[in-house]
């Protein structure tokens, strides 16, 4: 007896990226990503390890897209490397680039599987970001005519594009805390490079709908649901800061048009750059929103806490631990996010573009994984869309995080989110115990019991 059906024609995916899988760093005419870049600096990346290889799919793409059809997805989320196209993120298309992602495309609509296509998932030309990267207004002319090379290539068989990959990650992880590439640690450069990530955005979707492209169109946001650690004004306050900082700061634009007003205040000293016009094209209308969603958080005030002064703590539902990444679990914060997108911007068409959890695999003998802890935590969290579509969010389709045990940025090879184990000596796949069971809610399109 199923216990929770998921409504007709919900999409079943799963989700990767270009850096975390495709190895081949320097292959064909590639450029050097701003991630090739950092992974080669010493201390960036934990045991000093690299995407130089990562999961090879850049020559296993034919055999893996076969893996993906054997699991049963509908669809699949992967990202182009934008250096494979332009190798300094400027000037003519390569064609061998070009050609990898039209031969994965038509490998995949030839197999029945959907192809969701990331535009900008990091891993941006060093070139570019020589020239001063996101913070550099040039950055976002040359990601449209990036993107218009990739819709003039594949835009009559790409069903869903989405823009960029949590541009909050990029903003504050990689040019304020500096942790991931480019490794950047300024504030004021974060809050430009948020400004232009959602300005090329915008553009970008202008482009299309130009274009007259095929589709739909989309952002993948990264989310949290933010908790007050206490009922104490100043804690209401720092936590009300930190998800307008971090969150709003990217939906509002997209979907109101502006950014938001308390936070802006707050920040006041170090406003970006803002150009006439530059907010009505953020809020160009888009087809779907895509929300990543992991864990949950609880924000203080905070003397030290930076800027925000605010210090963020751990926030587990009391029967869930912390996954490898000392991620904290909590599903029902996922019902949260969607019911509040659902209410702040009109019900919006959402998707969850990526949702899953590194554990601690210990394979058998023959490399086989039963990962009863991943497929726990997936269960949970699809337990919290059904329930947030049986509430009225217009939630369509679920791609899980991730396909395959990858390079997990600034953690390297450690942390395994796959639902396919890669033996990164061999390269040999082996569907785990969780890819199996997802197979399974895939031709159910139920959850059982
Ligand atoms: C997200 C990223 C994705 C992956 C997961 C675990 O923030 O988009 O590439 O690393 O986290």
């Amino acid at each position: 007896m199923p216990l929770v059906n998921f409504p007709e024609g919900f999409l079943w995916g799963a989700a990767t990226s270009s850096y975390q899988i495709e190895g081949a760093w320097n292959e064909d005419g590639k450029g050097e990503s701003v991630w090739d870049h950092f992974s080669h600096l010493p201390y960036r990346v934990q045991n000093g390890d690299t995407g130089d290889i990562a999961c090879d799919h850049y020559h296993r793409m034919p055999q893996d897209i076969k893996l993906m059809k054997d699991l049963g997805l509908q669809g699949y989320r992967f990202s182009v490397a934008w250096p494979r196209i332009q190798p300094d993120g400027r000037g003519p298309a390569n064609q061998k680039g070009l050609d990898f992602y039209k031969r994965l495309v038509d490998q995949l609509l030839e197999s029945g599987i959907q192809a969701n296509c990331t535009l900008e998932h990091w891993d941006i030309p060093q070139a570019l970001q020589n020239a001063g990267g996101w913070p550099n207004r040039d950055t976002v002319e040359y990601f449209a005519d990036y993107a218009r090379i990739m819709f003039d290539h594949l835009g009559d068989r790409v069903a869903k594009w989405t823009t960029h990959n949590e541009p909050g990650v990029t903003s504050f992880l990689g040019y304020s805390d500096g942790i991931f590439a480019p490794g950047v640690s300024s504030y004021p450069q974060a809050i430009q490079t948020a400004h232009h990530l959602l300005l090329s955005h915008g553009k970008v979707v202008q482009i299309f709908r130009q274009g007259g492209y095929k589709g739909e169109i989309g952002i993948a946001l990264s989310v949290s649901d933010v908790m007050p650690a206490s009922n104490c004004e100043a804690d209401i306050q720092a936590a009300r800061r930190f998800k307008e900082a971090n969150m709003d700061i990217f939906s509002e634009p997209i979907f109101k048009g502006r950014y938001p007003k308390d936070i802006m205040e707050w920040l006041k000293p170090i406003t970006p750059g803002i150009q006439d016009g530059d907010m009505e094209i953020i809020q160009t209308p888009i087809d779907f929103v895509g929300l990543n969603y992991y864990f949950s958080q609880v924000a203080a005030f905070g003397k030290d806490g930076g800027i925000l002064k605010m210090k963020l703590h751990q926030d587990s539902h009391p029967l869930w631990g912390k996954t490898e990444m000392g991620w904290d679990v909590k599903p029902e914060g996922l019902y949260n996010v969607i019911m509040e997108f659902k209410k702040r911007y009109n019900n919006p068409k959402i998707y969850i573009t990526e949702n899953g959890a590194a554990v601690i695999d210990t394979p058998d003998k023959t490399g086989y994984v039963k990962d009863f802890d991943r497929i726990s935590y997936i269960r949970a969290h699809l337990l919290e869309i059904s329930r947030a579509i049986q509430d009225g969010a217009n939630l369509q389709g679920y791609y899980v995080w991730s396909l395959f045990d990858n390079f997990e940025w600034s953690s390297g090879y450690a942390p395994r989110f796959g639902i396919v184990r890669v033996d990164f000596e061999t390269q040999e796949r082996i569907t785990k115990l969780s890819g199996k069971w997802y197979s399974e809610v895939i031709a159910k399109n139920a959850l059982s019991e």
